[in-house]
């Protein structure tokens, strides 16, 4: 049995995941590939309460940056042992919404918290690395103004922008320490260049020998 690849999907807030995980999906469907979606936090539901938890809006100068880590990473560690490595292992591709990227960018680059803690927490928690991953880059003012035409803001969303601007630098620097692995996407274009441009960078990515 083949292990099943593992692809991740990062950005900002309101860079427009959403439409890419469905050009994803449909890509992978076209070729008869056997896949899950699934998102972090989440993606079970123990991992899923964690991340109503982590979020909600209510917690706001309250909930500590350490304790934001350790909540991410738990999420993760449930999700990765419950439905990732299963799923790989039985074949099956898996398309995650965000992963440890997030964290670097999120509670590294925004909350400060040091990368050799992430590092620490990911070793340990979260044994499995994506294969590919898309960054949705978008400015942190088109992106935040997208987010907020949606609704109700949650902890997240209600960051200054300067937070927002060390976690859009923090991806970056992912992206500096592990080129291979990232296809960037200019999300300031329309949702169907941006759509397009996942498309081919999935496909030949899938055909490279
Ligand atoms: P989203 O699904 O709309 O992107 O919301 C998830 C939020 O959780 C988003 O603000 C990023 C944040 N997050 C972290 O802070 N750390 C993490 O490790 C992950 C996976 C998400």
């Amino acid at each position: 049995m083949t292990r099943g690849r593992f692809i991740t999907l990062e950005g900002g807030e309101g860079a427009g995941k959403s439409t890419v995980m469905a050009v994803i999906a449909a890509t992978l469907a076209e070729r008869g590939i056997v896949y899950e979606m699934t998102r972090e936090p989440g993606g079970t539901p123990l991992a899923e309460a964690i991340r109503a938890l982590a979020l909600d809006a209510h917690w706001t100068g309250v909930m500590r940056p350490e304790t934001e880590l350790l909540l991410v990473f738990a999420a993760r560690a449930q999700h990765v042992r419950e439905r990732v490595l299963p799923a790989l292992d039985a074949g099956c591709w898996v398309v995650s919404d965000r992963y440890t990227d997030a964290s670097y960018a999120y509670q590294g680059g925004g909350r400060g918290q040091p990368a050799e803690r992430i590092a620490a927490l990911e070793a340990w928690a979260a044994p499995v690395a994506p294969d590919l991953t898309f960054l949705l880059d978008v400015p942190v003012e088109q992106g935040l103004a997208r987010a907020f035409s949606r609704g109700e803001r949650d902890r997240m969303e209600r960051e200054q922008a300067e937070f927002h601007e060390r976690v859009r630098a923090a991806y970056h620097a992912r992206v500096a320490t592990d080129a291979a692995r990232f296809r960037v996407i200019d999300a300031r274009q329309s949702q169907a260049e941006v759509a397009a441009s996942v498309k081919a960078e999935l496909l030949r990515w899938m055909d490279a020998p």
